[in-house]
């Protein structure tokens, strides 16, 4: 595959014109092409033959990558890096002596390298490549690092805004209370009130799945990695779903292998409480939710079916990024923070496993999770 190209600026400084023409030789067609770069890197080259035009030059066109002789006519390479204030280019310096002295006072100045004179085309490169793939790997980073700030900025902005509306909603109750606009019976605001402890539970849910999911994402969850029944785990998470579902005539049916597992329990519970949880917030009155855990040698999958109200095509992609919640005339009543499945797929990242789904809109979802290497050999953990 080809690779986009980008150019780096290339600016040589030196008053012997043989160097500045034979450097531009060297590096016109010269391309670098490392395997871990997602770009091919290549030069575009100018030169300078003194001091003041080199000044200049280097302030209105930026270079990347300045080739500077220490011994100009007007000035020495010295003065024309300590003339720049702002440096974003990597500067090579060459030098006819190679003077220890001049060495130590230019990598003070911030110089990158040097190059004692006379030097090979293959020494020019190689110093130029030298450079070039640490202002590379360096911008880079520096992207990586805006990127993540525009990620962690988005994500407050959105949690903000989650936060602010339920507040708004229950002030605006206790505003109509506090007015008595239904006069002075307190069962006329039975319903405000009620609404207005959704809320509160709701924003509390909210909080608990950042903190869950900040405490994952950070690194900073406390794992205690043990061996366990899966069977045993999974029956009592799925326990603890079953009023909420026979409350709208949902049925579980779990079948699982007993065996053991080597791995986080809250992790586990996790997992299986916020696939649960949709599957049964998502599902049509009367309908059923199939929970079937397997093993395959060390390797365990966890499948959950649903005969709920499914996800468009166009939706699936989407599912596990934070904060969202696929919106149509469905899921319009139903609450939710749209963060079960980040918290999901971080657990499942950290075990090395992976998440399929397959769904048909207005039919029912099936969510099925490969945990990779936390089963035990058969007959380990027994005797716990
Ligand atoms: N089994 C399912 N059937 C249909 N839609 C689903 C199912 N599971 C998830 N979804 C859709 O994916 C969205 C994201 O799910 P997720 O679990 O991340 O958030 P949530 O359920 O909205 O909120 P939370 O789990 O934090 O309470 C849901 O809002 C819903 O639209
Ligand atoms: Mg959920």
């Amino acid at each position: 595959m080809n690779k986009p190209e980008i150019k780096l600026k290339v600016m040589i400084v030196d008053d012997e014109h043989g160097m500045c023409a034979g450097g531009e030789r060297c590096l016109k067609n010269y391309a670098i092409e490392e395997k871990e770069f997602s770009d091919k890197i290549s030069f575009e080259v100018k030169s300078y033959n003194n001091g003041k035009s080199a000044v200049e030059a280097i302030r209105t066109e930026q270079p990347d990558i300045l080739i500077l002789d220490y011994k100009l006519p007007d000035m020495n390479g010295l003065e024309i890096l300590e003339s720049i204030e702002d440096k974003k280019f990597l500067t090579i310096i060459i030098t006819a002596f190679a003077s220890l002295d001049v060495a130590i006072a230019a990598t003070k100045k911030g110089a990158f390298d040097f190059l004692s004179k006379p030097f090979t085309p293959e020494e020019l490169r190689e110093s130029v490549k030298k450079a070039a793939k640490s202002l590379y790997t360096a911008r880079k980073m520096k992207a990586l690092e805006e990127e993540k700030k525009q990620v962690r900025f988005e994500f407050i902005s959105i949690l903000a805004h989650e936060l602010k509306s339920p507040l708004a909603a229950i002030e605006g109750y206790l505003r109509l209370i506090d007015e008595r606009v239904k006069g002075e019976s307190l069962e006329s605001y039975d319903q405000m009130v009620k609404r207005s402890i959704e809320r509160i539970n709701s924003m509390r849910k909210l909080i608990a799945d950042i903190i869950d999911l900040t405490k994952l994402e950070s690194g900073r969850k406390k794992r205690n990695i043990e061996t366990f029944d899966i069977k045993d785990l999974i029956t009592r998470t799925a326990e603890g779903f079953y009023n909420y579902a026979a409350k709208r005539n949902i049925k579980i049916n779990l079948s699982c292998e007993s065996f053991y597992v080597k791995a986080d329990q809250t992790d586990i519970e996790m997992l299986v409480s916020n696939f649960l949880s949709n599957a049964i917030k998502y599902n049509r009155d009367g309908g059923s939710v199939n929970i079937e855990v397997k093993r395959n040698d060390k390797n365990i999958s966890l499948v959950f079916s649903d005969t709920g109200i499914g996800i468009k095509e166009e939706d699936l992609k989407k599912l596990f990024n934070d904060f969202v919640r696929i919106k149509n005339e469905h899921t319009r009543e139903i609450e939710g923070s749209g963060l079960g499945l980040s918290i999901v797929k971080k657990i499942v990242d950290y075990y090395g496993g992976n998440i399929d789904v397959k769904s048909e809109y207005g039919k029912g979802s099936v969510f099925s999770v490969n945990l990779a290497n936390i089963a035990e050999e058969v007959g380990v953990g027994k005797s716990i």
